[in-house]
């Protein structure tokens, strides 16, 4: 496995690959790896010749300054996960080499990234696509794989995809937990025991809430999730909403949609978590 820091010799490197009629897959990341990064890895190792994984804090997609400084950065670890995970290549470029000038362009995909996250970050997912569309025209991946964890946001770059015709197969992988079900996120990292202990209500709630879905109805569902969640110690919710999985729209009943997912977002203490779980799938 080999660390590029810059887009030069990244390019270079994957010409000659490429020459060779290799396939590449491409992971983003921001480092701060967990087995969830690892099994977008793994994923693309065994469908590519080729897999690079970026690591990369991207300033673009933080509206809260806070959070872009207490982010954790491990590189050094980061490259055990993926070596030990056999990524081809690392590639962790500085913010400069990323930006070298500020990006202007503006991303707007309504209604996808007007709700949820695009409502309570404003700018988080114009900054995502700047780098993402960045990774991919360096790299010009044939496969990039994103998780279900960060579900508006696969939608959102499907959906740029399809509107920027950018030759790449965006692959969706599941949701990777702790045994307790805490969905695997590089912020658990800052979370004090008591915390961790409190935010396990979170996937606990859902996982319930499935059941409680097959015999109510959403606007049940919904209340059922915000209740439980409301009076949870050391909790406090953002948003709790169930969506057409496709258009990101609330749904009122279930029958509206062959894909309905409930999306959540709640801080536990300083820290801001997301979840989310799949009433109905296609
Ligand atoms: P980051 O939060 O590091 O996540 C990188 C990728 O790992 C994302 O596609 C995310 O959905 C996936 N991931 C994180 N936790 C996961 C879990 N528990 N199970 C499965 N997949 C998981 O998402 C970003 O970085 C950035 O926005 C990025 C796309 C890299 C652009 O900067």
């Amino acid at each position: 496995m080999e660390v590029i820091h810059t887009i030069k010799d990244l390019r270079d490197k994957l010409a000659k690959l490429k020459i060779q009629g290799k396939s590449v897959g491409l992971v983003p990341t921001m480092g701060a790896l967990h087995e969830g990064h690892a099994s977008l890895v793994k994923r693309s190792v065994t469908e590519n010749d080729i897999t690079v994984a970026s690591v990369f804090v991207n300033p673009t997609q933080f509206n809260d300054k806070n959070d872009l400084v207490k982010y954790p950065r491990t590189l050094d670890a980061d490259c055990v996960l993926l070596e030990a995970n056999k990524a081809t290549l690392v590639f962790a470029p500085s913010v400069l080499e990323m930006y070298p000038e500020p990006d202007q362009r503006q991303f707007s995909y309504p209604p996808l990234d007007v709700v949820m996250e695009g409502a309570f970050r404003p700018g988080h997912f114009n900054g995502v696509c700047q780098i993402v569309s960045k990774l991919f025209d360096v790299v010009e991946p044939n496969r990039a794989y994103f998780g279900e964890k960060d579900f508006q946001q696969l939608a959102i770059i499907r959906e740029m995809v399809k509107q920027m015709n950018y030759p790449v197969e965006i692959v969706g992988c599941p949701i990777i937990r702790e045994s307790d079900g805490l969905a695997l996120s590089s912020r658990n990292a800052r979370l004090s025991s008591q915390e961790r202990e409190n935010a396990l209500k979170i996937s606990d709630t859902l996982f319930k809430s499935r059941t409680f879905a097959a015999t109510h109805t959403v606007s049940e569902t919904l209340q059922f999730v915000e209740e439980a969640i409301k009076k949870a110690p050391g909790l406090d919710l953002e948003y709790f909403e169930i969506v057409d999985g496709y258009k990101l729209q609330r749904i009122e009943s279930w029958d509206e949609t062959p894909y309905a997912v409930g999306c959540i977002t709640v801080f536990c203490g300083e820290i801001r978590l997301i979840d989310n779980i799949k009433y109905k799938e296609v």
